[in-house]
């Protein structure tokens, strides 16, 4: 078995059981959004960019209307409302532990996104550690660190496990390998598992960005022997300012808190003495109460459904999208790794004599089509697929288009865009 053959599996780390528990795909709110187009028709919302942000899932939705009503401070009251939500927000931790598959004793720490999450990190790395992250990096997992080694894209998954190797054999003292599961940029499934092993074998740990993943795909930290896995809330269709670090205690037990103040402390003199459990350490001031009880609830409702059904819908979306962008003249699909390599519900692609900016526009104001365009916070990522060298900030011919899918997109929603690109790559 290849590295490739493995990635599915690897991405998952799910067990047939736990694949598919087969209640019906829930419903997200707005699926029957009306948008204005060109001429004052409104026509029903294609909304083809869950990738940036997901739309609400309803159970979601139910889940923060029933906690609203008892809503009240959480670690510090002694009334019955305060218990209440404080026991909402523990059992928030606790199924997103569960949905991650992590171990016992890892921390789970909510946070405001991936990107806090991975700054939250990043200052409580052990002095001196060097992170090693790919130029395919999202930004969020590109930039926090303060020592980093950069490695160029990869040409194929195993060189990107070999070129880890390398990297991670030439660092003295404590290293960190960071990298995606599920590419922002082509949806492209990176070989974790793999990475995994080489981490540890040069005694490193890894990060794992999954915020594009765990949308899509089930992650088992444990059986995937991840140190820390990072993601949003408001990709995963819970869109109320939560996201999560999970992984193992120690240099968040000894990292300097996050915020500080009340709620860090166990108690304060001349000096404070800080708590040493990291999520207490980490989440000082009141926390997102409403967020963490989203999240935890859209982690329940993809479990409930079942990912055999989720990833079979997701596929069938998907190949049929590809399938009808690469029948467009003109159009051009980005990616690292080629057509057959396993990838999410995330496509961007070019349009010949179209900047990524006019086609965005076009499919919004005359087919109302949401997509994303520009560089999608992975700039040195997006100019390595372009071919382009860095034309800065503004530079419009280093962009691409992203459409993602999730749940709640239609047949009709897919077909609706690739008959609107015939239509503008013909002008
Ligand atoms: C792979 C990846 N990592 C990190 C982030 C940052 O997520 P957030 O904006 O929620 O911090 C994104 C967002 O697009 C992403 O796609």
């Amino acid at each position: 078995m290849t590295i490739f053959d493995s990635v599915p599996a690897q991405a998952s780390g799910e067990t047939p059981a736990q694949a598919a528990t087969g209640r019906p795909i829930p419903a997200v709110l707005g699926a029957d959004l009306e948008v204005p187009v060109k001429g004052g028709r409104l026509v029903g919302y294609a909304n083809l960019d869950y990738a940036a942000s997901a739309p609400c899932l309803e159970p979601v939705s139910a889940a923060v209307a029933a906690a609203l009503p008892a809503y009240s401070s959480v670690h510090r009251g002694a009334g019955y409302a305060s218990q209440l939500t404080t026991a909402r927000y523990e059992q928030a931790r606790h199924t997103v532990r569960s949905f991650v598959g992590a171990r016992p004793d890892d921390a789970v720490i909510f946070t405001r996104n991936t990107t806090d999450a991975t700054n939250l990190l990043a200052g409580c790395l052990p002095a001196g550690t060097t992170a090693v992250v790919f130029d395919t990096e999202h930004h969020a997992s590109l930039l926090p660190w303060k020592r980093s080694v950069r490695l160029a894209p990869p040409a194929f998954p195993g060189e990107a496990v070999r070129a880890a190797d390398e990297a991670l054999a030439g660092i003295d003292g404590p290293k960190l390998l960071v990298v995606t599961a599920a590419s922002n940029v082509t949806g492209e499934l990176w070989p974790i598992a793999a990475l995994a092993h080489i981490a540890h074998r040069h005694g490193a740990r890894i990060l794992v960005d999954a915020a594009q993943l765990v949308p899509h795909r089930r992650l088992n930290l444990t059986a995937l022997d991840l140190d820390y896995v990072a993601f949003s809330g408001h990709k995963l269709y819970a869109p109320f300012g939560a996201g999560v670090l999970v992984g193992r205690q120690d240099w968040l037990a000894e990292g300097e808190p996050y915020l500080k103040g009340g709620g860090a402390v166990r108690s304060v003199g001349d000096t404070a003495e800080w708590h040493d459990d990291p999520e207490p350490r980490h989440e000082a001031g009141t926390p997102n109460v409403l967020g963490a009880i989203a999240l935890a609830a859209a982690c329940d409702a993809l479990t409930a459904t079942g990912w055999t059904e989720l990833v079979r819908e997701e596929e069938r979306l998907i190949a049929r999208l590809r399938a009808g962008l690469a029948s467009v003249e003109g159009v051009r699909e980005l990616s690292l790794w080629g057509n057959d390599h396993p990838r999410v519900g995330i496509v961007s692609f070019t349009v010949v004599g179209h900047s990524a900016r006019e086609v965005a526009e076009l499919l919004s104001s005359e087919y109302g089509i949401g997509v994303r365009d520009g560089k999608f916070c992975a700039h040195p990522f997006v100019r390595h697929l372009l071919g382009t060298p860095d034309g800065g900030c503004e530079d419009d011919t280093a962009s691409a288009v992203r459409a993602s899918i999730g749940i709640g997109t239609t047949q009709e929603h897919v077909d609706r865009l690739v008959e609107a690109l015939r239509d503008l790559a013909s002008r």
